[in-house]
């Protein structure tokens, strides 16, 4: 963890707590499906409205039609009919009173009650960051898998086919996001799908979104001329805005001009971007190198724990170490440290930090276990059982390590390429020293996304439950910086994932010569 980024976390921390609301639609499932017991509660509503609209609806039919009866019956005989006075007498009461009192009836609002009760959700419903917050996860998803927006709309991300797609509107808010970051090539994909997608037939409901083809078209010819193509702008204009060669000549014009002032500095350069090199490993087309000089073996020698139970181990580096271990946690452990580390999680959602950026909405991170957590007999035997197996996988002095971190990634979160170690004079690197090592336990499978990937080993270790990886931050000999320990989180594509992280310090080793080349043995 950088130290920047531990210092927006504990502030994130000290601002949730000033906050009421606690909603957090990228992480929290619980939270997620709350937005769609409330979607179902507004559409229940809309339903309920059309039904009183539809009883007035009918009750103006009936009444049209029962007052055209007596004129349909005088048709042709018009004079013999207003000559009885049972006719007449009816004719001028009903034009006195009954049209006087319809306009009333007309004018009276229907189903207000159904649109107070919309009134009161809307204060509900998701705010502006939580939508870019979402429209950041699908904009990492899509370049960290490289995937295009055609494929994107219909579901199909990095080799999977979801069941699932994007709608029109969903294409033109991606575009809009291409289009604020000055990426116009990706914006112009996403509108030509949104163009592809809009039928004739949803353009009354589209009316009521306030979205037209002229919106899809009128940025696309912007997305042209930014890209230096008038032709291809002016084709745009005339096809899908309906413009005639002199109304084109002026919007070019026009836009030439906007492009000029106000719209530049809204360009910003977006300083989250995963790195190229980083992404082409998350996405599955990537192919590890051959590993010509590890090794798989059941490793039983460090300590006597071990040798009772030994636990897969997997070489994945030498330089720098590092290993994985398989099935080291049981079911229950993990669904026991989840229950802990809920609660705290839970907490650590920036609700009132709207100024701090959405990467940090997608992941929440809690210290534990801390003074919340409850000091049951099972909770103490577990977090010491964590402990020992870190220095018995490690073969490390563990005593002393950092309190361990939960972090929960959700929707397109991700974690950017960064190294562990300080390397700075903070108070805890004087304390212990910099983080020699760092062991991460997986708790959970991620069915799509979220591996662990190491850009300049070319290594992604995905996430696994039960795994542990652990590896040395710092050279073995020299205890110099490792830079080649760079590693980051590919963004999770399908469900959450769940890790807890741990760090052995350097000082707490004094005492210890680790000798952590293994002896090689094969599977
Ligand atoms: C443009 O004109 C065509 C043909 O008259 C019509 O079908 C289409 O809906 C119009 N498009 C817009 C955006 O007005
Ligand atoms: C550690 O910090 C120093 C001083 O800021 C810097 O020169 C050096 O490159 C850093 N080392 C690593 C491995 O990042
Ligand atoms: C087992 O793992 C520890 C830590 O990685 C290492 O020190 C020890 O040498 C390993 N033993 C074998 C046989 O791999």
């Amino acid at each position: 963890m950088l130290p920047l980024r531990r210092v927006l976390i504990i502030l994130i921390i000290f601002k949730t707590s000033l906050s009421h609301l606690e909603i957090n639609y990228m992480t929290l499932p619980t939270h997620k499906q709350k937005l769609l017991e409330i979607d179902l509660e507004l559409i229940g509503n809309l339903e309920r409205f059309v039904n009183k609209l539809q009883e007035k609806i009918d009750t103006l039919q009936r009444l049209a039609d029962e007052i055209r009866q007596p004129l349909i019956e005088a048709e042709g005989r018009e004079e013999e009919y207003l000559g009885n006075p049972l006719n007449s007498f009816p004719l001028l009461r009903h034009l006195y009173s009954d049209w006087d009192l319809l306009e009333e009836f007309i004018a009276n609002q229907v189903g207000q009650e159904q649109i107070d009760f919309l009134k009161e959700k809307l204060s509900e419903l998701p705010l502006p960051k939580d939508l870019s917050a979402a429209t950041e996860a699908i904009y990492r998803i899509e370049l960290a898998y490289g995937v295009k927006p055609f494929d994107l709309a219909k579901g199909l991300i990095d080799g999977v086919q979801y069941d699932a797609k994007l709608s029109s509107l969903d294409c033109y808010v991606m575009a809009t996001h291409h289009f604020r970051l000055g990426d116009y090539a990706k914006a112009s994909q996403w509108l030509t799908v949104a163009l592809s997608l809009m039928n004739p037939s949803d353009m009354k409901i589209n009316s009521v979104f306030k979205y037209q083809r002229t919106d899809v078209g009128l940025m696309l010819a912007r997305c042209f001329l930014e890209m230096g193509s008038e032709r291809e702008a002016r084709y745009v204009l005339s096809k899908e805005v309906n413009m005639t060669t002199e109304e084109i000549d002026v919007k070019i014009k026009q836009l030439q001009l906007v492009g000029d002032d106000s719209y530049q500095h809204q360009k910003y350069v977006p300083d989250h971007l995963l790195p190229e090199g980083f992404n082409a490993i998350c996405q599955s087309s990537h192919k590890p190198k051959p590993t010509k000089h590890l090794y798989c073996r059941y490793n039983t020698t460090t300590t006597p724990f071990l040798r009772l139970a030994p636990f897969r181990m997997e070489e994945l580096s030498l330089n720098p170490y590092m290993v994985a271990y398989h099935n080291v946690l049981s079911d229950e452990e993990i669904r026991q440290l989840n229950r802990m580390s809920a609660p705290l999680l839970k907490k650590a959602f920036p609700v009132s930090a709207v100024d701090i950026d959405y990467d940090v909405r997608t992941v929440d991170t809690a210290w534990f276990p801390n003074s919340e957590t409850p000091h049951t007999k099972e909770n103490d035997r577990l977090i010491k059982r964590i402990v020992n197996i870190v220095s018995d996988l490690t073969g490390l002095n563990a005593d002393v390590a950092d309190s361990f971190q939960a972090v929960r990634y959700g929707f397109g979160g991700h974690y950017s390429p960064h190294h562990d170690y300080f390397n700075e004079s903070i108070h805890q690197t004087a304390v212990n020293g910099d983080r020699l090592a760092t062991v991460l336990f997986y708790l959970n499978t991620v069915k799509h996304g979220g591996a662990t990937v190491f850009p300049l080993l070319n290594l992604k270790v995905p996430a696994e439950k039960g795994k542990v990886l652990f590896w040395y931050n710092l050279d073995g000999e020299s205890l110099d910086f490792d830079e080649n320990t760079e590693h980051g989180v590919c963004p999770v594509v399908d469900g959450i994932k769940l890790v807890l992280a741990s760090w052995i310090n350097e000082w707490d080793q004094m005492f210890i010569k680790p000798n952590y080349r293994p002896r090689k043995q094969s599977c």
